[in-house]
């Protein structure tokens, strides 16, 4: 064939070229332009060519190699944009995961507590964590000598030298928000008091100088310790489930009289003792008692015609009950690995 066929020819290819990866493009270079390529073969024939058709035939292989090399440069476009497309976006890949936070267990655990209550119709109170001396302790019949002011030992904001009925302090309870409302409204009075309290404590795996109290306060006519009881048990079966027992075993506090400690029937061994209740069958919750009248008539109740129980749980204790956690300052650490075990806890 003649060299002037011969470009027509492949003239003629590279309306029809194509090339739909890197590979086919590499194969289409070789093919033309490498060195052992049709366009080198051509351009090898082209010093045979008579003189007088020299520059037409060069003009004409000049021409060819320019479309050659301009077709595969389109077609390589066309493969780059393909891939650029499907590198865009894959909608069949699945979405990345949202991850969403935590409620703190203490959290959980003092929602659960409040919810209990709140179907008995207490209602939520609340009061400051920097407290005067009377709602923290004179109020609720600590007299100003009275040894049981060292059974808490409390933060001091002010510490008067001469008088500590004016002395300003974290409240070491929250039995002072019951205070509070007493001096605010008359009877009947339902609440439940949740809150922050601070002790002078060092901090180890089974204190801290912070922790958080839930107060309970019923006032009305007649109320009597038989109700207390009655609502106690209640509240243990709603958390702990419906066999868990309750006992009282006497006890002191200042603001009731009498007072009791109430324990629940081991939740881990059903009361049958193990080493989580120390083989007694019974773990210690929460404290309580029939409030005292002197409390009311310092909050301005005529305790003749009124009579109340009042109540006081650990939140991070009943928590430690209920999820066996061993060491109080992994609550306030806010390590997201202890955290995240309370994901399905809401
Ligand atoms: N305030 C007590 C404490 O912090 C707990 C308590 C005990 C509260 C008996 C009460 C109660 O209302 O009646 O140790």
């Amino acid at each position: 064939m003649a060299l002037l066929d011969k470009i027509e020819a492949i003239k003629a290819q590279m309306a029809s070229l194509q090339a739909d990866s890197e590979e086919a493009l590499e194969a289409l270079r070789i093919k033309y332009l490498s060195k052992k390529g049709e366009l080198t073969a051509l351009f090898a024939e082209f010093k045979d060519v008579p003189a007088e058709q020299k520059r037409e035939m060069g003009q004409r292989l000049n021409e060819l190699k320019t479309l050659v090399t301009e077709r595969i440069t389109t077609l390589r476009e066309g493969v780059a944009d393909k891939q650029k497309q499907s590198n865009q976006v894959d909608i069949t890949r699945p979405a990345y995961p949202q991850y969403v936070g935590t409620r703190h267990p203490l959290s959980v655990v003092r929602r659960q507590i409040i919810d209990i209550f709140a179907r008995l119709g207490f209602t939520l109170a609340e009061g400051p964590e920097v407290e005067d001396d009377w709602h923290v302790f004179s109020a609720l019949n600590f007299a100003a000598d009275h040894p049981a002011r060292d059974m808490q030992d409390t933060f001091f904001i002010e510490q008067n030298p001469t008088d500590v009925t004016r002395n300003i302090v974290l409240r070491s309870h929250t039995s002072s928000v019951q205070v509070r409302t007493m001096e605010r409204a008359q009877p009947p009075i339902r609440i439940i008091c949740p809150g922050r309290v601070f002790r002078n404590e060092a901090i180890t795996a089974r204190a801290h100088c912070f922790f958080h109290q839930i107060e309970g306060l019923y006032i009305d006519k007649n109320v009597s310790f038989a109700d207390l009881k009655q609502v106690l048990l209640h509240f243990a079966r709603e958390l702990y489930g419906p066999e868990t027992q309750i006992r009282l075993r006497p006890s002191y506090f200042p603001f009731t009289e009498p007072s009791a400690e109430m324990d629940v029937s081991c939740m881990l061994c059903g009361g049958k003792g193990c080493s989580f209740c120390k083989h007694t069958g019974w773990v210690e919750i929460l404290g309580c008692g029939m409030v005292d009248p002197n409390v009311l008539e310092a909050c301005g109740i005529d305790s003749s015609v009124y009579s109340g129980y009042a109540f006081g749980l650990g939140i991070e204790r009943i928590t430690n009950l209920k999820y066996m956690v061993k060491d109080l300052r992994m609550f306030s650490e806010n390590d997201v690995r202890f955290l995240d075990e309370f994901v399905s806890a809401h």
